[in-house]
């Protein structure tokens, strides 16, 4: 990707994506040599699949609907799951070129926290740490999600990602404890993805962290909580990385 971020300042006479025709009101956004590109725009270009209206996209279509709802219902904002979804397929690009899986690895990120649908908002939106039992309620949100997902015909990839997006490389993840390669690729991608995603992001307990703190993190854990390839293909692609986080730094700043 050779987009560079820039200021809305300095793109001023510019203030509509050449690609959607919508009007740009974020502060940041992408630039392709002359033109400027809104961030949904730069997502959908990483999304796999040909047009909007190619049949092939139906399933990640609907799969971004009920995401768009969970974020609703987590109270995050904007396009939190989309981006997440596209920062783990510019790794799994990094393996495969093959369009059957990638269309797989893109659903199933973004329906990673699906049966947190079924967790209620006290133990979802509670503010303060859980309680034993909160958090035993909460951890069977994989198995939730699985159990609807899967049940979706073309989607038992997915599915498989979903129940395991809570994996540990070193097993000490859950539901299942998987480690290794018995985790699937695409969860062992997001696993690395799912922690820059959050360490960047505000918290109603702290601000969020600067990317390179969440870089450290994500070095530090690799081999135990990570898979060592997964850390080194997000190493490798730092620079789109980087660009698109701080372009949900900027983003989720406008007014
Ligand atoms: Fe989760």
């Amino acid at each position: 990707m050779t987009e560079s971020l820039i200021s809305g300042k300095a793109c001023e006479p510019v203030r509509v994506c050449t690609l959607c025709g919508e009007r740009i009101d974020s502060p940041v956004f992408a630039r392709m040599g002359e033109q400027c590109c809104c961030e949904a725009c730069l997502l959908k270009r990483v999304q796999p699949g040909a047009g909007p209206n190619d049949p092939e996209r139906a399933p990640s279509a609907l799969a971004e609907a009920l995401a768009e709802l969970l974020d609703a219902r987590e109270q995050e904002t904007g396009l939190h799951s989309k981006r997440v979804a596209c920062h783990t397929l510019v790794l799994a690009r990094r393996f495969t070129a093959d369009p059957a899986v990638l269309r797989q690895i893109h659903p199933g990120a973004l329906l990673h926290d699906l049966g947190k649908i079924a967790v209620p908002d006290a133990i979802l939106l509670k503010p303060g740490p859980l309680t034993t039992g909160e958090w035993a309620v909460m951890r069977r949100h994989p198995e939730l999600g699985y159990q609807v997902v899967s049940k979706v015909p073309g989607l038992a990839a997915a599915s498989e990602m979903v129940l395991a997006h809570q994996e540990r490389f070193d097993g000490s993840g859950y539901p299942r404890g998987l480690s290794g390669k018995e985790i699937p690729l695409g969860a062992r991608l997001f696993a690395v993805i799912d922690t820059l995603d959050a360490m960047t992001s505000d918290r109603p307990y702290r601000e969020a962290l600067a990317y390179d703190v969440a870089k450290s993190e994500i070095l530090r854990l690799s081999g135990t909580q990570f898979d060592p390839a997964a850390v080194e293909a997000f190493v490798a692609e730092e620079a789109t990385l980087r660009a698109m986080v701080e372009m949900k730094c900027h983003a989720t700043e406008a007014p």
